[in-house]
């Protein structure tokens, strides 16, 4: 199967779990590995939020978890952003702690849409303003970081050519670029064809992402790119990595049955104990999701959002697994 490094870390494969909020833990990250991806990250963690946990600043307790990580899940990324390379210069102290030793690369988020984000001017802001994310790259590539950057097509109009440019000139060792605009609402079909035009015109390597919801779909994006990122289609289907790489070696599906899902969220609830990461919301909605494709989906849903411990929700899957 055909691969491809960033920097000096040799992907076993070109197919990845993309960093998202409320989604991408360690425990999560680490199913989604054994299930194959070959590369994960932390969902997004605001610069400003890396410099809280610096200053040891009691706000920061929470955020820990976020940066929990184990040498068992590398090669992991830590996804940020910000809005000036002065707050990765004020940060420099934790992101010398964090990488290498706890992840491998740091990745620059240029796509994030939310209001919260961009009155921050960072996330999909930096797309208008190139600059910015070339100041923070090059900063970053001088303090010796493998650094990636995740992008969209354009904030509110096509530029993922000129912003890919800048960004490999800053020295990125790679590029993941989803194919909607900041503005653009997930019912919009993701663009290829600017990927495509990407992986003709830069050198570095070119992550695909958007609208990958099957093992056919990773196929056809690494026609066009190096790697094809997942999101939404790996949340409660972790198993969707082993069913790509399956059909990567043999073009043939694998069928897997609803027990075997559930399976890897009772491999996430051991996890999450085992790492003392217990968020109980974030447990129910990735729960909630496991279980979408059976019968009566919504009013189980409805069951599980009443559990009230992590030995509740463990006692209410188990016979869903037999
Ligand atoms: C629940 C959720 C959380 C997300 N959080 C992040 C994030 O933290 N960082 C990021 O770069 N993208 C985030 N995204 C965007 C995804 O990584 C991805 O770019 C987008 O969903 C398109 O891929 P897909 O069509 O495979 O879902 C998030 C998406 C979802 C659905």
């Amino acid at each position: 199967m055909k691969t491809f490094s960033i920097g000096n870390i040799k992907l076993k494969n070109p197919v990845l779990l993309s960093p998202m909020v409320d989604v991408t833990d360690l425990p999560y990250r680490l199913i989604c590995k054994k299930n194959g991806a070959a590369l994960s990250y932390t969902e997004m963690l605001h610069i400003e939020s890396l410099i809280q946990i610096q200053n040891n600043n009691p706000k920061s307790i929470r955020l820990i978890d976020k940066i929990k990580t184990t040498k068992k899940e590398f090669p992991v990324g830590i996804q940020t952003t910000g809005r000036s390379v002065v707050e990765f210069k004020q940060a420099s102290k934790i992101l010398h702690q964090l990488v290498p030793k706890k992840f491998n690369l740091i990745d620059i988020n240029c796509g994030c849409p939310s209001h919260l984000t961009l009155d921050n001017q960072s996330g999909a802001y930096l797309l208008n303003n190139p600059k910015i994310i070339s100041e923070i790259i090059s900063f970053l590539k001088d303090e010796n970081f493998i650094v990636t950057a995740k992008i969209r097509k354009g904030y509110d109009k096509d530029n993922p050519l000129k912003v890919s440019k800048i960004i490999e000139r800053a020295g990125a060792d790679a590029i993941t670029i989803h194919g909607r605009l900041a503005n653009q609402g997930r019912s919009i079909p993701a663009d290829w064809s600017i990927i495509k035009k990407a992986k003709k015109n830069i050198g570095i390597p070119v992550i695909g992402n958007g609208d990958i919801n099957s093992p056919k779909k990773v196929e056809e994006m690494l026609d066009i790119a190096d790697g094809a990122m997942i999101a939404r289609a790996a949340i409660g289907n972790p198993l969707i990595f082993k069913n790509a790489l399956y059909y990567l070696k043999t073009g043939k599906e694998k069928e897997f049955s609803f027990k075997e899902n559930i399976k890897q969220f009772n491999d996430y609830l051991s996890l999450s104990k085992r790492y003392d990461l217990i968020d109980l919301t974030r447990i129910k909605y990735l729960g909630s999701n496991f279980i979408r494709e059976i019968d009566h989906a919504s009013s189980i849903r409805n069951d599980v959002m009443k559990l009230k411990s992590i030995e509740e929700i463990e006692s209410f899957i188990k016979p869903l697994s037999k």
